[in-house]
């Protein structure tokens, strides 16, 4: 069964959140707080490890009740079931969509063209497993016969940002390891990570879906050629291993076919941290705790898929934000973590959720008259309360956010704990009431100041309190985002898994390279003529 294609404007219940909208459009929170003692219980779901209250949005009852019938009017519960059961809803692109199957249990059965793909994934862990016992424990060695030190992973896009976060927020539960991300095609950036290397005890994590990516490739060729001014060719073979659907182009690489980690086509590149593209976070973290990842995520998997909408965090989170995406017209969210360790994690998002869901063609090949894909931004509490919290108070702009914070800290300094969570429950209870012009007076401030000193308050946020960072709460954590994305992408009526938006630049920069060397000539808009011409002068 195809995914459902309902333009979502077109529903009942779209309809009816339209004239709600009208009615309750100005509404203040505040009010509806002090209209209701069981507010805050009515909005808030506990499930296992996570405390997700979502009271402080410009919601009623009733607002759910429309956004609920909305995804039923789109089908959402159709949809989830040919997404889980490995249907080719990715159809521009003719794929299945199964990240979940990655982190499903070895007792699964999920069919791509009538084949289980289950053990060819549990075998792929298995040779992941090997493999990072071998490399922690030392029994593994570099060239001269020492163990490995420093890990580098070299991808870009979702073969980087994923691990590449992961790696950081986990660095808690970090071994020995020193990992290093290289990604930009920028010389500078594989320069820099070069400049910290031992050859002998490096290994060279090269990963790329197709094994055709521009950036990848380079980074791969440089470190490859710095290798080499200490190694020989047949060292290759102990240093790189490669993550790839593109086996010939990894052989053609150089790298020996028992290095290669395979990867498929179901599985797309936001979404690929739970197969072998998480290798540089098993030798990070271990295997154990690449395991618990993958197994928190597969719990979330199973809340979305059998947990009712109204009490479906990733539904919840999903119809909230298209509440104010298209009704409100809000034209960004932000994601504040109050926790340093996930300092990458608004990043991750950006790609998850702005490659998926920046879409303007439906799913009937139709462009699209109302909005889509929303704008993720963000950065941990408390630096961001001193950065860009000032417009998310004051400012013009409706920026709903979410607040992430993890009630145990993991070094257990409950001094510096105790003054994180004191701001991070201050922030929403200062976004929600604001201060009224009476409290300001209250102050004993001037009249000529006073204006500026009133908060309108009634900004949105949800809070997702979770126990502790851990591998697992962080792959529920992600797990969460993921299918948000998807909740979103069905109401909209638009493709999430393809990505043909960053195709024309990538063409572009090939020919423009072209020209560099003077191999052609292309016409050109007058703008970009000129800026060739100053930088073929310049360099
Ligand atoms: O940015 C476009 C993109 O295709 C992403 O979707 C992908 O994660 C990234 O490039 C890297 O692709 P690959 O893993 O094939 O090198």
């Amino acid at each position: 069964m195809a995914l459902p294609t309902v333009n979502p404007t077109q529903t009942q219940a779209w309809k009816k959140l339209q004239d709600h909208f009208n009615k309750v459009e100005n509404l203040h929170m505040k009010d509806l707080f002090a209209q209701d003692a069981n507010r805050a219980d009515k909005f808030t779901i506990k499930w296992q490890d996570f405390y997700v209250d979502v009271s402080k949005n410009r919601i009623t009852e009733e607002t759910f009740k429309y956004l609920l019938e909305l995804a039923d009017d789109v089908k959402l519960k159709e949809a989830i079931q040919s997404q889980f059961s490995g249907e080719k809803i990715n159809k521009t692109e003719g794929r299945a969509v199964l990240h979940t199957a990655l982190r499903a249990l070895k007792t699964a059965v999920v069919n791509v063209d009538g084949v289980n793909v289950i053990p060819e994934v549990y075998s792929v862990r298995e040779k992941i497993e090997a493999f990072t016992n071998k490399v922690v424990s030392g029994s593994k060695k570099g060239y001269t016969g020492k163990a490995f030190t420093h890990v580098v992973n070299i991808g870009i896009g979702g073969s980087d940002l994923g691990p590449a976060m992961v790696v950081d927020s986990l660095q808690y539960y970090k071994n020995h390891l020193t990992t290093y991300f290289v990604s930009n095609v920028d010389g500078d950036h594989v320069n820099e990570v070069i400049k910290k290397l031992n050859p002998e005890t490096t290994l060279f994590v090269v990963v790329s879906k197709t094994f055709t990516t521009q950036e990848t490739l380079s980074n791969a060729n440089t470190i490859k050629e710095w290798f080499l001014q200490s190694a020989s060719q047949d060292d290759i073979a102990k240093h790189f291993v490669a993550v790839s659907t593109n086996l010939e182009a990894v052989k053609n690489f150089g790298i020996a076919s028992e290095n290669i980690f395979p990867m498929w086509d179901w599985v797309g590149g936001r979404f690929s941290l739970w197969s072998a593209v998480g290798l540089s976070i098993s030798l990070a973290v271990g295997y154990n705790n690449y395991a618990s990842l993958l197994e928190g995520a597969h719990e979330m998997d199973e809340h979305f898929k059998n947990e009712d909408f109204a009490s479906n965090i990733p539904v919840v989170l999903g119809l909230i934000s298209i509440w104010y995406n298209n009704f409100f017209k809000a034209e960004s969210e932000a994601v504040i973590a109050y926790s340093q360790y996930l300092n990458q994690f608004a990043t991750y998002l950006q790609q998850g959720i702005m490659e998926s869901n920046g879409k303007s063609v439906d799913r009937n090949g139709n462009f699209i008259d109302y909005q889509t894909g929303t704008l993720i931004w963000g950065e941990p509490g408390t630096n961001s309360q001193h950065a860009f919290f000032q417009l998310i108070h004051q400012g013009t702009k409706l920026i709903p956010a979410d607040f992430i914070g993890f009630a145990k800290s993991l070094h257990g300094n409950q001094d510096h704990q105790d003054k994180l969570i004191s701001n991070f429950l201050a922030q929403t209870e200062a976004l929600l009431n604001g201060k009224t012009k009476e409290q300001v007076e209250d102050e004993g401030t001037s009249e000529t100041i006073l204006p500026f000193k009133i908060f309108e308050g009634n900004k949105p946020t949800n809070t997702i309190f979770v126990e502790k960072l851990t591998p697992k709460s962080l792959g529920k954590l992600i797990a969460m985002y993921e299918h948000k994305i998807f909740v979103q992408g069905i109401i909209w009526n638009i493709f999430s898994y393809d990505q043909f938006g960053v195709e024309l630049g990538k063409q572009l920069a090939t020919k423009i390279l072209h020209e560099f060397n003077n191999l052609v000539t292309n016409n050109h808009d007058s703008s970009t003529v000129n800026l060739l011409t100053y930088y073929k002068n310049m360099k």
